[in-house]
């Protein structure tokens, strides 16, 4: 087991409460871990006069990983989404999404196993917006071949690595046929080299609509940037909503781990978030770290937990806080479990 220096940015709304649950389950763990406390978005303003400090930059740039809260992003006016600017000036063009049912949640479905890739930097994501004339108002959607194909290998790899078995790409390249166009012609150009991996498209309209008529028949959904935000909390309403959905940023330098969810404002301060997705997302991090053991001890407990369902969040049915969850966590976790592959 090594010890590590990890960039932690606990974020704002519920991001400082499932923080210090998170932390609490990870230090159960035995890993050694020095936190780098960063600050970023509305918190980092006063001080730094932007978003993204560069201080929070260098010290990602120096670990190579961060753990990070959901950010605010003031609607319609303000400085640029900190989470993109993260994003962008990392390169950390993809963002992955695995979706597992939990036994012990109850939802709509039951053995949702899917993962989705989501390209991280590019699509109407770009920030170019302008207004042409007053009442007229662009948005650009920026589309390349080199960035639709890096992604497409990662998402191919990642299969191969992990062992899945088929890619569905989701699309709407009947209308935006130079854009998504690229995006899937730079996919299906990608998939030749993986002959063992079916490929799939499908239009994202018509994805939607077969995610929830019958789930199971995808595996790994491969998508552009707007298509992949959207789909994402569509997928984690399956098994049980934000509160269990973790992410990862990864790119061929730096790596960083965040729920799909954001900083819930609705809930803040009340101690009643689910510390859930956070928790997987340290999870992700663990194992990008082959910190295995340590992962399946995590992954145990948190299963456990719900399993018996005594003490979880109320967003998923329970009665239980924030802490009482991680608490409960972090008891299983003093049980010795048996470890998973
Ligand atoms: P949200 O994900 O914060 O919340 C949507 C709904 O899910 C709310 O009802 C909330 O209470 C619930 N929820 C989310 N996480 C939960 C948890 N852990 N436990 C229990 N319930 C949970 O999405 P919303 O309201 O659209 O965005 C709020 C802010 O978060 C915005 O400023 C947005 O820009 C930002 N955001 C940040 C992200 C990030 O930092 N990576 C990602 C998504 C949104």
């Amino acid at each position: 087991m090594g010890s590590y220096e990890i960039t932690l940015i606990p974020g704002d709304g519920i991001g400082p409460e499932i923080t210090k649950a998170t932390l609490a389950v990870i230090e159960a763990t035995g890993v050694e871990i020095k936190w780098e406390k960063q600050i970023a978005g509305q918190e980092a303003m006063p001080e730094y006069g932007q978003p993204v400090p560069n201080e929070l930059l260098d010290s990602i740039r120096k670990n190579g990983i961060a753990l990070k809260g959901p950010i605010t992003t003031v609607i319609g006016k303000g400085f640029r989404s900190a989470n993109v600017t993260l994003r962008k000036e990392l390169d950390l063009y993809a963002n992955l999404r695995p979706v597992k049912s939990i036994p012990g949640i109850k939802s709509r479905y039951e053995d949702i196993d899917l993962v989705i890739v989501r390209e991280n930097t590019e699509d109407l994501y770009s920030g170019i917006e302008h207004v042409i004339a007053p009442g007229i108002s662009q948005s650009i959607k920026v589309i390349t071949a080199l960035s639709s194909a890096r992604i497409a290998r990662w998402a191919f790899n990642y299969a191969q690595k992990k062992g899945r078995k088929k890619i569905t790409v989701g699309h709407k390249a009947n209308i935006m046929k130079l854009s998504d166009g690229l995006f899937l012609d730079s996919a299906k150009e990608v998939s030749r080299d993986f002959p063992e991996i079916e490929y799939n498209e499908r239009i994202i309209d018509n994805l939607c609509m077969q995610l929830v008529m019958n789930p199971h028949q995808f595996d790994i959904l491969l998508l552009s940037n707007l298509y992949g935000d959207i789909v994402s909390d569509l997928v984690a309403g399956m098994v049980g909503g934000l509160g269990v959905v973790p992410g990862a940023n990864i790119g061929d330098k730096y790596a960083v781990f965040e729920a799909v969810h954001g900083s819930a404002p609705d809930i803040a301060g009340k101690n009643i978030a689910n510390p859930t997705a956070m928790i997987f997302s340290a999870l992700l991090m663990l194992r990008h770290l082959a910190e295995n053991e340590a992962a399946d001890r995590i992954f145990e407990a948190v299963t456990s937990v719900y399993k018996e369902g005594k003490h979880v969040t109320r967003d998923v049915g329970g009665e239980a806080d924030t802490t009482e969850f991680a608490d409960a966590v972090i008891q299983k976790m003093e049980k010795p479990v048996k470890a998973s592959t």
